[in-house]
């Protein structure tokens, strides 16, 4: 059933809401939970669809998954198979963080090639690369790509691309590499905090290496790894995304068990933006409403993350003047834009760079997501905006939020989820 938001602006959301398990670290955990053919029991894993779309992957794959408590999950990869399919490829881009697993554990991969999205096209060729560096033998077929890494050895790989590094090609290679041969040296690796992350499950499985969170990856073959348990880090983008709401209305929002050392040039933005921002152990609070115009440079790790992207546009909205927004990890990321100026906004999009001039009224509409970021961002906007909007495709939404609409309405927000049929005549996609 196809479900909206119904949100109401003019709220002051205030309160504290518990950061969930990062969607972006368990989706590689759970890949990962392939390398050893013993169980791997992960903690804190986030309720979404996306998790639960990788978990049937996995069960495709021949492990068994099950989910005994909730944000548990035990993955048993006794004996799998190294096939995955273009229909279960092409609903997550993410399963393509398989590949890594698949080509250490077996020593041979089969996948569909995950085609682009509407947050632009997503090349897999640094993926292909790196393990072409390995030695691996890379076939693309039909839309498939065949990987054989008998004969593979560790060796230096440089996966620096057009936009940086990259998140899952880093991924791929460190899974690929714990159980190959030799020594394998990964420059230009990407630092987000969900890559050390999954260095830090491969470590109690028994891999060794060395300098995660830097831009040089040393990884030594072992001959097998072995089952552990493993807590997911708290998702910074959700963390990111409570904050903002905080702020867009003026109000006083706690996010408890969040890493502010993952936010760093988040925060630093907030604060420049006149927010005010306070942060502890396992807590960061963002408080008043934002003041200055500020512009933002997306970039990988520790640069402004590209995920927290459109919903800072949303708080740009706020601010009297020019703000700039400029995309370096995906330069079409503005899909959001045309339906924030659907509730009033005036934004010019130039090639990579957005100029947002703020302070415009914004007026409640019914508005389309059309992905991930972009819905949450919708929902900022609606927040502040005058009278009632509906935000359709909410599915985009539970694909990385868990009870989004709950947790802002024990905030204070007023925002209801319901059928799309129970929209307003004339306002529902067909
Ligand atoms: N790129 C290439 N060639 C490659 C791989 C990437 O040119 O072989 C380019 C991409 O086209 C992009 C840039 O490099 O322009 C960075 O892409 P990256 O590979 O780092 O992205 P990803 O690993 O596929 C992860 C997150 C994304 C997040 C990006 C960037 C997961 C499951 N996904 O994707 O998350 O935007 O890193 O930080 O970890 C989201 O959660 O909404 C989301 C899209």
């Amino acid at each position: 059933m196809l479900e909206v938001a119904r949100i109401v602006g003019g709220r002051r959301l205030s309160g504290t809401v518990q950061a969930a398990g990062a969607k972006n670290a368990a989706l590689p955990l759970l890949a990962a939970s392939l390398l050893t053919s013993e169980a791997v029991t992960l903690r804190n894993v986030p309720d979404l669809s996306d998790v639960r779309f990788m978990a049937e992957i996995l069960r495709h794959q021949g492990a068994t998954v099950t989910n005994p408590a909730p944000g548990t999950w035990v993955i048993h990869a006794q004996e799998i198979t190294h096939r995955t399919p273009y229909d279960l490829v092409r609903k997550m881009r993410a399963s393509v963080c398989l590949l890594g697993a698949l080509v250490g554990r077996l020593h041979q991969a089969e996948m569909a090639i995950p085609g682009g999205c509407v947050i632009g096209p997503r090349p897999i060729d640094l993926h292909l690369k790196g393990l072409e560096a390995l030695g691996c033998v890379v076939a693309v077929e039909g839309g498939v790509v065949s990987v054989d890494a008998t004969r593979a050895r560790g060796s230096l790989v440089f996966m620096g691309g057009p936009m940086g590094s990259t998140v899952l090609g880093t991924a791929n290679l460190v899974m690929a590499a714990t159980l190959t041969p030799g020594e394998t040296r990964i420059e230009c690796a990407a630092r987000e905090p969900e890559v050390v992350d999954l260095c830090a499950l491969l470590l109690k499985m028994g891999a060794d290496i060395r300098g995660h969170g830097t831009e040089v990856i040393t990884i030594k073959g072992v001959d097998r790894l072995r089952g552990t348990e493993h807590t997911v880090i708290p998702d910074r983008i959700e963390a990111g995304t409570y904050l903002v709401a905080g702020a867009i209305t003026g109000g006083d929002v706690t996010v408890t068990g969040a890493e502010a050392a993952h936010l760093g040039s988040f925060l630093d933005k907030l604060r420049e933006a006149g927010v005010g921002v306070e942060t502890g152990p396992g807590f960061i609070r963002a408080f008043g409403r934002p003041t200055r115009a500020v512009d933002i440079i997306t970039e990988p790790y520790p640069g402004f993350p590209t995920d927290l992207q459109a919903q800072f546009m949303a708080l740009q909205l706020l601010v009297d003047g020019r703000s700039t927004v400029t995309e370096k990890v995906y330069p079409h990321r503005f899909m959001h834009a045309a339906e924030l100026q659907r509730m009033g906004a005036e934004i010019a999009i130039d090639g990579a760079t957005a100029a947002v001039y703020g302070d415009r009224p914004l007026s409640g509409a019914p508005v389309m997501a059309s992905d991930l970021r972009a819905s949450a961002a919708l929902i900022l906007a609606a927040l502040t905006a005058k009278g009632e909007t509906w935000v359709q495709r909410l599915y985009h939404l539970d694909r990385g939020y868990e009870r989004f609409e709950e947790r802002l309405r024990s905030l204070g927000a007023e925002i209801e989820r319901l059928p799309a049929s129970a929209m307003p005549k004339g306002f529902a996609e067909d």
